[in-house]
């Protein structure tokens, strides 16, 4: 085994026995076989003969060995009938291609088909065998221990694992091996496997396809069972990585073994039993998938939707084991259908085959035909005798059964493809250079490099990874009423095509499991309305989740949605959370009860003013209006006038206007007011100490002085606003953060400072105009309006101290109608306590509306 190391990489179609081994006395290497010989099932001589490596036998009895002598050949058990189909198409194309007189014209082409019973350890004996020949090469002969490759190139396995055990033994020789039927996706690693090359597709695309069929049927809950070798293992690990992919979870994914024992099975009907899923993923080959259908039917677990791989889908021996119908409406991929003219015939025409081989036909007419030959003496059974004659074309058998068609087309593509290199490495045309040295190396890269359309109209070609192009068709079980089922062509699975339309499925109906034509649901939670988020289960698949409602302010508009939108800040979610609306906005507006009151209680204020000043012009003659300073209480009652106004700009939808308007002209007019009021202090101060001997104090305060004191104070408001309006002034704001559901549509201040000054400055003049009052109420005065002007202040002083902390903590339009209402409150108030006594005294008391009753202590008077 060391020599193989020494080779050059290229080994010039030379081989070394391998089951030889080298004993290097004296010069001359002597070479000894060891092992048993091993025999070709069929064979046939010719120029240049095909290696052929069969499953002709699927199981082998299982021996305990000992260990202490060796151990005895495999016996092989379980005639594998499709096994000799592929041997048949083998020798079918081997024959036509004999024939043909444009393909390797005047060579013949020979044969040698061995049989691996499906066991690993087998097939690399065979492979040698198939490579090395049979030839004992005595120890005496002296011949070198090298010798050219027997066969040029091997078609088979049907197992990827047989595939891979005997690739990895020839694979350092570079004998092409062409395989029909292996699918696994490992195989296409040309490290590992450098001589190894298929005409079926790669699992690659079988696992990426299926996984997308289970997606596109909204599947996302799905059981996955797969067989124990190479062909399940790798296939289904390529299955879950696609599936995880497109959001599609496993329940369970479990494997078996043909010759696992029956507790094993169990375990997995068990796990079938008591799962929720309603789709199972089988990735087997057929003899895993005939012993799974024997054991489920036993236990009748009908009602599950299968999903298939190529290596079951279309075998209709399956379908004749399926008596409880277990796999009615299973849906899966398969090879495309395809037609070999006269293969048919050629298969069905068993008497060359058996004439090509012995022993292994006893057994296969015996099998075939359940008959005996030479019936033994010792048993009884009533089993009948074989005639040698019986006829093949009444049988119903799977040996007859042509659904796997396209399998063979398979191995025909194959040994075309052989040809077809030999041909042109051999220069042929007319006739052929038999001198060229056919290496299997040379072989192997013109192989690598054919492309070739069969008669049928099939392109033959490898790609790197030495894979055909992968298409499939999507196959359908529909049942008959015979009982019998009808593989369906529903669709096609292209992956050469870009991935939104590698899948594509026809309009025909579809029957699924139970024989409904409802899609089955197999899914692990039920899909979220839009509205709702997922939210995973803890400790389970991403398919498994709960639907959670989306917060206020998100939404969701989409089914299965991952996460809640936040919606933009003019809109808000609605009830349902599937979509965001634009927020109602708020602001104080004259329809609502609130507005409307303020604004009635504003135009009543207004009226108000108008009528006491309307009575005090009416009487402005009279001496109350006369010594009461009737310029200044005209003065208040316009600015009160202008008060009740102002409180309507408050209201209604804030403009850049109004809002400008609003806090300026409240501004002014209360301190229009304001002075007034002060104006009138001063008067009943100045009265009063005018009225003390000696004094002149009224000079210093006479009527120009307290008409430029009313405007001077003014003024200095004026200015404030101005500065405020100018620097910065109030706008209209979007408040969105207050309240979450609505726009509240308010006034901005601009500048805090701005809004503070004004307020405080009426505050400061309300101050001052309060203490003079306080100091002059208690002045002898039959009518001292400081009592009044006192108790007004008070009013006017609590009301907008109340105001600020209540205008600070109410939120939206209330902190606007809480201003109003101060407005109006402390307007009323003035009013109220300044002017209602005194027309109290003027409509209903003139008796005391004289000047001697003014007069009295004769201390009050104006002018
Ligand atoms: C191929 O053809 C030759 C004669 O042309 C014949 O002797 C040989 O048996 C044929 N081989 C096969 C496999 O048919
Ligand atoms: C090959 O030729 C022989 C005789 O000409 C014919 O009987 C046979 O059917 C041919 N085989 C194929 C596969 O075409
Ligand atoms: C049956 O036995 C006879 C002799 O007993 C033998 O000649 C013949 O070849 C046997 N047939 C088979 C199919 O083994
Ligand atoms: C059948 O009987 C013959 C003698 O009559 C005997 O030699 C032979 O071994 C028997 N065959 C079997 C299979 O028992
Ligand atoms: C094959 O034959 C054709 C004419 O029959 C000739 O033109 C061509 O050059 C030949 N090709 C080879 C490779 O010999
Ligand atoms: C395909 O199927 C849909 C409903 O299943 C049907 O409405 C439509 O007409 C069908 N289209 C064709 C081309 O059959
Ligand atoms: C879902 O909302 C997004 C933005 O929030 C929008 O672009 C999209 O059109 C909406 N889709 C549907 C189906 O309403």
């Amino acid at each position: 085994m060391t020599s193989i190391k020494k080779w050059p990489e290229r080994s010039w179609g030379v081989l070394q026995l391998l089951l030889v081994v080298c004993v290097c006395e004296a010069e001359e290497p002597v070479c000894h076989r060891r092992g048993d010989p091993e025999n070709p099932q069929l064979s046939e001589d010719g120029d240049i003969i095909l290696g052929g490596i069969f499953s002709f036998h699927s199981s082998w009895k299982d021996r305990e060995e000992t260990y202490t002598n060796k151990p005895l050949p495999l016996e092989c058990t379980s005639l594998n009938f499709r096994e000799f189909q592929f041997a048949q198409a083998m020798l079918f194309t081997i024959e036509e291609i004999n024939n043909s007189t444009d393909l390797l014209p005047g060579i013949s082409l020979g044969y040698k088909m061995y049989d691996t019973c499906g066991s690993p350890a087998k097939s690399v004996t065979v492979a040698l065998a198939l490579t090395n020949g049979n030839e004992d090469v005595s120890a005496q002969s002296k011949v070198p221990c090298i010798r050219p490759a027997q066969v040029q190139a091997i078609i088979g396995e049907t197992s990827s694992s047989i595939c891979m055990s005997i690739a990895n033994v020839i694979g350092p020789f570079h004998i092409p091996l062409i395989s029909h039927f292996a699918t696994c996706a490992c195989l296409s690693d040309k490290t590992k496997n450098p001589s190894f090359l298929r005409t079926i597709p790669s699992d690659y695309y079988q696992s990426r396809a299926l996984a997308q069929l289970v997606k596109h049927f909204g599947w996302t809950w799905v059981g996955a069972i797969r067989s124990n070798n190479d062909y399940g293992n790798n296939g289904m690990a390529t299955f879950t990585e696609a599936a995880q992919q497109l959001g599609i979870c496993l329940e369970y994914s479990v494997s078996f073994f043909r010759t696992d024992p029956p507790n094993k099975m169990q375990k997995i009907i068990e796990i079938i039993k008591h799962s929720t899923s309603k789709v199972i993923v089988a990735f087997l080959p057929f003899p895993d998938m005939d012993e799974l259908i024997s054991q489920l039917s036993q236990h009748k677990l009908t009602g599950y939707q299968w999903v298939g791989s190529e290596g079951w889908i279309i075998d209709s021996q399956i379908a004749e084991m399926d008596k409880h119908h277990i796999l009615d409406g299973a849906i899966g991929l398969a090879i495309p259908k395809a037609h070999v003219s006269g293969m048919r015939e050629f298969i069905m025409d068993v008497k060359p085959l058996i004439a090509s081989g012995k022993e292994t036909f006893t057994e296969f007419w015996e099998t075939l035909f359940s008959c005996k030959f030479n019936q033994s003496n010792s048993s009884a059974e009533n089993q009948r005798e074989c005639t040698g004659h019986e006829d093949l074309s009444e049988l119903q058998h799977s040996f007859t059964d042509m659904s796997l068609m396209p399998i063979f087309n398979n191995v025909y593509k194959g040994v075309y493809a052989v040809a077809h290199a030999l041909h042109n490495i051999l220069g042929c045309n007319e006739t052929c250079n038999y001198k060229v040295q056919q290496d299997p190396f040379t072989i192997l890269q013109q192989l690598r490099k054919t492309n070739f359309k069969t008669k049928e109209g099939d392109e033959v070609y490898f790609n790197e990874n030495g894979d055909p192009p992968a298409k499939y068709e999507i196959i359908n079980w529909q049942p008959r009423k015979k009982g019998t089922v009808d593989f369906v062509t529903v669709g096609f699975y292209d992956a050469s095509l870009p991935a939104a339309k590698q899948l594509s499925l026809q309009n025909t109906s579809l029957i699924w499991a139970q024989n409904t034509k409802q899609v089955p649901v197999s899914v692990c939670s039920e899909k979220c309305s839009p509205g709702t988020r997922k939210v995973l289960q803890k400790g389970k698949p991403v398919c498994c989740y709960d639907c959670i409602r989306c917060a206020e302010g998100e939404m969701s508009n989409t089914t299965d949605s991952i996460s809640c939108v936040k919606c933009p800040p003019e809109f808000w979610s609605n009830d349902i959370r599937d979509a965001c609306v634009k927020k109602e906005s708020e602001f104080l507006s004259y329809e609502e009860i609130m507005g409307a009151l303020l604004t009635a209680a504003s135009l009543f204020g207004t009226c108000m003013t108008a009528v006491v000043a309307l009575i005090f012009f009416r009487h402005r003659k009279t001496p109350i209006v006369r010594a009461n300073n009737s310029e200044l209480s005209f003065l208040l009652l316009f600015s009160l006038t202008l008060c009740f106004l102002c409180s309507l700009t408050f209201i209604g939808r804030p403009s850049e206007w109004s809002c400008m308007l609003r806090h300026t002209a409240f501004g002014i007019t209360f301190v229009l007011c304001i002075s007034c009021v002060l104006g009138k202090t001063m008067v009943v101060l100045m009265a009063f100490r005018a009225s003390l001997p000696g004094s002149n104090v009224m000079k210093w305060f006479g009527p120009t002085q307290q008409r430029l004191s009313v405007l001077v104070f003014t003024l200095i408001q004026v200015v404030i606003c101005i500065l405020w309006l100018t620097i910065s002034p109030p706008f209209p704001f979007n408040n969105f953060q207050v309240i979450k559901d609505k726009i509240i549509l308010e006034c901005a201040l601009g500048s805090t400072l701005g809004f503070w000054a004004v307020l405080g400055y009426i505050g400061v003049l309300a101050t001052f105009c309060f203490l003079l009052a306080f100091l002059a109420r208690k002045l002898p005065d039959n009518f001292n309006e400081a009592k009044f002007i006192t108790f007004s202040m008070l009013i006017f002083c609590a009301v907008w101290i109340t105001f600020i902390p209540a205008y600070v903590s109410s939120p939206g339009k209330f902190s606007v109608a809480v201003e109003i209402f101060a407005i109006l409150a402390s307007s009323f108030g003035l009013l109220i306590c300044i002017f209602i006594p005194k027309c109290y005294i003027i409509l209903l008391r003139p008796e005391k509306n004289t000047k001697k009753n003014m007069m009295v202590k004769g201390l009050v008077k104006t002018k």
